[in-house]
């Protein structure tokens, strides 16, 4: 059975609110209708780029680039709630912004602590050559996903941007 009820939006950790969204402007962002159960689109504002995704908890919007490298998350697949990024393979939890699977090249978790490099079950992991491109690897830090708050207004999908220095 289809329906043509608008999606609604999706709750998120109140902890993971994009800095400065809290008073920023709603930007209509796209026709709701253009965004189908399980789809992804990058809509961008300025310099900002927007992950809109409607996952089964509802649609969200986070900046869309990978917590790892800034890799765009809009281009990667999205799996119920699990956004994988195209680059390393990480996979991101859209509807708790947990870490599902930290990048193939291994490094910090948000809050620290190490991961080796990936290597397929049952071998052995992966030694890190030396070098100053695996010591940047092991020190880059995968972060938290950031959200901006969405509503559906008049079957637009609106986001609340972080309004910038100039106050617009
Ligand atoms: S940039 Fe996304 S996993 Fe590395």
């Amino acid at each position: 059975m289809t329906t043509n009820a608008p999606p609604a939006p999706a709750a998120y950790p109140p902890n993971l609110q994009a800095p400065g969204t809290d008073t920023g402007p709603w930007e209509p962002l796209l026709d709701a209708a253009k965004l189908p159960p399980g789809s992804m689109r990058r809509i961008t504002r300025g310099e900002l780029d927007v992950l809109l995704a409607h996952t089964p908890a509802g649609v969200v919007a986070v900046a869309d680039r990978c917590p790892h490298m800034s890799a765009p998350l809009s281009i990667g697949s999205l799996d119920g709630c699990v956004v994988a990024c195209p680059l390393h393979e990480g996979r991101f939890d859209l509807c708790t912004g947990d870490t599902v699977r930290m990048p193939t090249t291994g490094g910090l978790d948000a809050d620290g602590a190490y991961h080796p490099t990936w290597s397929p079950a049952g071998r052995e992991p992966k030694v890190d050559p030396p070098g100053l491109k695996a010591e940047a690897r092991r020190l880059t830090r995968v972060g938290r996903l950031r959200y901006f708050p969405v509503r559906i207004a008049g079957g637009t999908i609106e986001v609340q941007l972080p309004r910038t220095p100039t106050g617009g």
